[in-house]
């Protein structure tokens, strides 16, 4: 494996007083949801001791998402819970999350409601994939960029697709503007007014780390030092945060995202939400100019870290782990690329408390598969 050296004019942030904040654990219906759809078993976390060689750490797992749910990214966990709490809703079951299957017979065949959802690749996929699933129809708004691949996929799970010549920002507006009445809009980004499905699909992706917990307890490992998470609008972000400042052993949390969409480190620098022009990246459900409203309060008191990295560190990151025997894409792999940009660093992991002992784990949340450029389709 090669290591090159990384870039050390890399957007970085740091915020000592991020760990001591806390927040409250979820409740376990998330899961119980998860656990009644079809084919759910928890993702593989690989330990990839080559790799944890070369960055001076304990240990490295990777949580590998390139399967989840029938797809190959992690969004599912989020659109599918989303979904289950906004249909409830309007079935008069406000509080919980009924399984597909009570959901499908409640609406029965007759049903107005759509879904819709804009996106820039997995989100939408997994919305039209739920869709589906619920016999309900579907609208997926894609930027002109996506690939064909990306395109096809989404039409594949029998969703409408409509493509709008504008950056992902404007696709997000055009279909919050034309989703009302019957039309159901999942999206994951919050905005005034816009809270409780965003806030849903963040709740959703807390199954991935309860996965994780229990399955470092199993390896018999009773604590992780840094987890790391890849960043668009940082909703993920803002779920890794609430999850890990509500257990026990605190670990730091470092946000990664491409130094052409750096929305979550600019913003954090200026200590103000802050939209960036954006420019086209290998990893491109990261490729978002604007942090959610509901991540950004989250991540400016809970995220310790959070940098920025090339799409040719992201490049070598797909390509390191596929020589580990893991499945990871370019957004999956920039969290080994931005694990690097900080462990080379020896002022940032001292900031970050990390020690030649400690225990990392990188969130890899999609598959080469789900690359919507087809990017590492051929390793
Ligand atoms: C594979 C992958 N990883 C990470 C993210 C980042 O999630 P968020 O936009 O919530 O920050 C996305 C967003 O689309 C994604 O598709």
């Amino acid at each position: 494996m090669t290591v090159k050296p990384v870039d050390s004019t890399a957007g970085w942030y740091v915020n000592a007083a991020a760990r001591s904040w806390r927040t409250s654990p979820l409740d376990s219906t998330i899961r119980e949801f998860h656990r009644s759809l079809p084919g759910y078993a928890p993702t593989p976390l690989v330990a990839v001791p080559e790799i944890a060689a070369t960055v001076n750490m304990g240990s490295v797992f990777v949580k590998d998402e390139s399967q989840r749910l029938g797809l190959p990214a992690f969004k599912i966990l989020g659109a599918s819970y989303a979904i289950s709490r906004a249909l409830s809703a309007r079935l008069d079951a406000a509080d919980r999350a009924l399984s597909l299957e009570e959901l499908r017979d409640r609406l029965g065949s007759s049903s107005k409601l759509s879904l819709a959802a804009a996106t820039d690749g997995n989100h939408g996929r997994a919305v039209a994939h739920v869709a589906n699933l619920l016999g309900l129809p579907a609208t997926i708004y894609v930027p002109d960029g996506v690939s064909q691949a990306a395109k096809h996929a989404i039409v594949g799970e029998g969703a409408t697709l409509f493509v709008l010549d504008v950056p992902y920002d404007d696709v997000v507006q055009h279909a919050k503007s034309v989703s009302t009445g019957d039309v159901v809009l999942i999206q994951d980004t919050a905005w005034s007014g816009y809270e409780d499905i965003p806030q849903w699909i963040v709740d959703g992706y807390d199954t991935m780390f309860a996965e994780i917990d229990e399955q470092l307890r199993e390896a018999g490992i009773d604590h992780v030092d840094l987890v790391v998470a890849p960043s668009g609008v940082g909703s993920f972000a803002q779920a890794v945060v609430a999850h890990y400042r509500s257990t026990e052993h605190v670990p730091a949390v470092l946000s990664v995202e491409p130094d052409t969409a750096s929305s979550v480190t600019s913003s954090l620098n200026a200590g103000q939400l802050t939209s960036v022009f954006t420019a086209d990246t290998i990893m491109t459900g990261l490729n978002c100019g604007t942090v959610s409203d509901l991540a950004w309060p989250i991540l400016q008191a809970g995220l310790d870290a959070s940098v920025t990295v090339a799409d040719s560190d992201a490049a070598d990151a797909v390509r390191d782990l596929a020589q580990q025997g893991v499945d990871s894409g370019p957004c999956g792999a920039s969290t080994l690329a931005g694990a690097r940009a900080v462990l080379s660093h020896p002022d940032r992991r001292a900031a970050l408390g990390l020690t030649t002992e400690s225990v990392i784990v990188l969130l890899s949340t999609e598959g080469r598969a789900a690359n919507p450029k087809g990017f590492g389709s051929t390793i």
